[in-house]
C-alpha cells in the first residue's frame, strides 16, 4: 500500500484525541495541537502523525512549514442550480427587499423557472465548474440539496445531477430533498395539492431511484408553516429520510422547537432567535448550522453564535451557497464572517467548519478531524504559523494545496 509522507509542517490542527463525532458548546474551540509535524498517509488514510523526526514512506510532500487541517465539511449548500441572481442583487442595492423580489416571481421562483428549463447535461456542467472551484478554496465533503425544481421531473433531475457530482469527483457528497422550498405558482390556490405531490409523488420517486440522504423544509412565513414541515418530515421517516431543515431565518415562530421535537439531525439558519430558542438548541442533540454568507449577503441578523456555545448547542458552520441568498461557496471566507461578525474564536470556527460539518452529515466518524483511520482529506496552508491567520486573512485563500482521499487536487 502506498504511503505518502507530508512533512515541514509548521503545526497540525485539529487533531481530535477523544474519538468525539462532534463537539459540544466550550468544547468546540478545543484541541490538541502539534509543532514541527508530520502527517503520513496511507492510500486514502490517515496512519500516522505526529512530532519530530517523520517515518520513511514511499513519497514526501514538503509542508514548507504550513499548517495541515482536516479539509472543510459543508453541511449546507444549493450548488445545483441554473442561471445566477445578479440582477435580483442589483435590484436589492436600489432598495428592494428578498420579500418583495420574491413575491414578484423572483426568488425561489425565478431560479425554478430556470432549472425546469435546463438539461441534466446542463446543470451538470454548472454545478462541475462551481464545484471545482470550492474543492480548490478546501472544501472536502458537501451536502447539496434539490429545491429549485418544484415539479417531480425537475427535483429528481437536481437530485441525480448532485448524486453524478459525488460519483465523478472526489468528494463526499450527501443529497437533501427540499421539495418544500417555495409554492410553485399552479398551485397558488391549493396548497394541500402540492404537499401531496411531494409526499405521494416526489418522495416515492427519489427513495426508489435512491436519491435522497435528507429531507428539508424551508419553514418561513410565507413558504411552508410548522405543520406542513411536520407531515413532510413525517412522511419522509418512512424513507429513512433524516430532517435537516430551513429554521429561524427570517423570523421565529416556533420552527426551530417542532424541529427539535422532531428528533431533526440539523437545524439551519437561526438568524433570528430569542433567549427560549438559544436556551431549546443547547438543551439538544441536534446540530445548530450556522450560515454567515447568507447574513453577509442578505443584511440580516447573523446567528447569536457566542449565546447558543454558552448554552451548550451543537454548531457546525456551512456556505448555503445558492444563487439568491448566498452567492459564495468558499469555506474559508466562511470561518472569517464567522469570527468577524459572530465572534467565534478561530478554533471554534474551524471545529464547527470540519468536525462539526462532518457531524451534520453523520459522517463524524470519518471526516473533519485529525485522527488515525480518518480520511485523507487534508488542507496544507502557505506558510503561517497559527490558526487565526486563515481568518485574519479574509478573502484571501490561504491554502497552497487541498488533498482529497489521500490525492493532490490541482483545479486552477
Ligand atoms: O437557504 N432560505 C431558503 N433558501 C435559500 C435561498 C434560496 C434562494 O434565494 O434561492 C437559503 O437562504
Ligand atoms: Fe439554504
Amino acid at each position: 500500500m502506498k504511503t505518502t509522507l507530508i512533512h515541514n509542517i509548521s503545526k497540525l490542527l485539529l487533531i481530535e484525541d477523544q474519538g468525539r463525532p462532534s463537539k459540544k458548546g466550550q468544547d468546540l474551540g478545543h484541541f490538541p495541537t502539534l509543532t514541527n509535524a508530520w502527517v503520513l498517509i496511507q492510500e486514502d488514510t490517515i496512519a500516522d502523525f505526529g512530532s519530530g523526526t517523520p517515518p520513511p514512506a514511499d513519497e514526501t510532500l514538503d509542508a514548507h512549514q504550513g499548517m495541515v487541517l482536516p479539509a472543510y465539511v459543508d453541511s449546507h449548500s444549493h450548488l445545483v442550480y441554473a442561471g445566477t441572481r445578479e440582477d435580483e442583487f442589483a435590484q436589492r442595492l436600489h432598495g428592494k427587499t428578498y420579500a418583495q423580489i420574491a413575491a414578484a416571481g423572483g426568488g425561489i421562483l425565478n431560479s425554478a423557472k430556470r432549472v425546469q428549463a435546463a438539461s441534466e447535461e446542463q446543470l451538470f456542467a454548472q454545478a462541475s465548474a462551481r464545484l471545482k472551484e470550492l474543492m480548490a478554496m478546501g472544501t472536502g465533503a458537501l451536502e447539496v440539496k434539490s429545491g429549485y425544481g418544484l415539479t417531480t421531473a425537475s427535483e429528481l433531475k437536481m437530485l441525480r445531477v448532485a448524486q453524478k457530482l459525488g460519483q465523478e469527483f472526489p468528494i463526499t457528497l450527501k443529497t437533501s430533498f427540499l421539495g418544500a422550498h417555495a409554492l410553485p405558482p399552479a398551485y397558488a390556490s391549493k396548497r394541500e395539492a402540492y404537499l401531496q405531490l411531494i409526499i405521494q409523488e416526489m418522495l416515492p420517486a427519489i427513495a426508489e431511484e435512491n436519491l435522497a440522504h435528507y429531507v428539508d423544509v424551508f419553514c418561513e412565513e410565507g413558504y411552508f408553516t410548522i405543520a406542513e414541515m411536520l407531515q413532510i418530515l413525517e412522511a419522509a421517516q418512512n424513507y429513512q429520510l433524516k430532517a435537516k431543515v430551513h429554521v429561524n431565518q427570517f423570523t421565529s415562530t416556533g420552527a426551530l422547537q417542532a424541529a427539535l421535537e422532531f428528533g431533526a439531525l440539523s437545524v439551519d439558519h437561526l438568524e433570528a432567535m430569542t433567549e427560549q430558542d438559544i436556551q431549546d438548541l443547547g438543551n439538544s442533540p441536534t446540530i445548530g448550522t450556522l450560515l454567515p454568507g447568507c447574513s453577509l449577503f442578505l443584511e440580516i441578523p447573523y446567528a447569536p453564535a457566542r449565546q447558543l456555545i454558552k448554552a451548550n448547542a451543537t454548531l457546525a458552520l456551512a456556505t448555503d451557497f445558492n444563487p439568491g441568498s448566498a452567492p459564495s461557496g468558499n469555506m474559508n471566507l466562511m470561518v472569517s464572517l464567522a469570527c468577524i461578525k459572530m465572534k467565534m474564536t478561530p478554533e471554534e470556527a474551524l471545529s464547527a467548519a470540519t468536525l462539526n460539518g462532518a457531524a451534520a452529515l453523520e459522517m463524524g466518524h470519518q471526516l473533519g478531524s485529525i485522527e488515525k483511520g480518518k480520511k485523507a482529506n487534508l488542507l496544507i496552508t502557505k506558510p503561517m504559523q497559527n490558526a487565526s491567520f486563515i481568518p485574519y486573512n479574509f478573502g484571501h485563500n490561504p491554502l497552497a494545496q487541498v488533498i482529497l482521499n489521500g490525492q493532490k487536487i490541482n483545479y486552477a
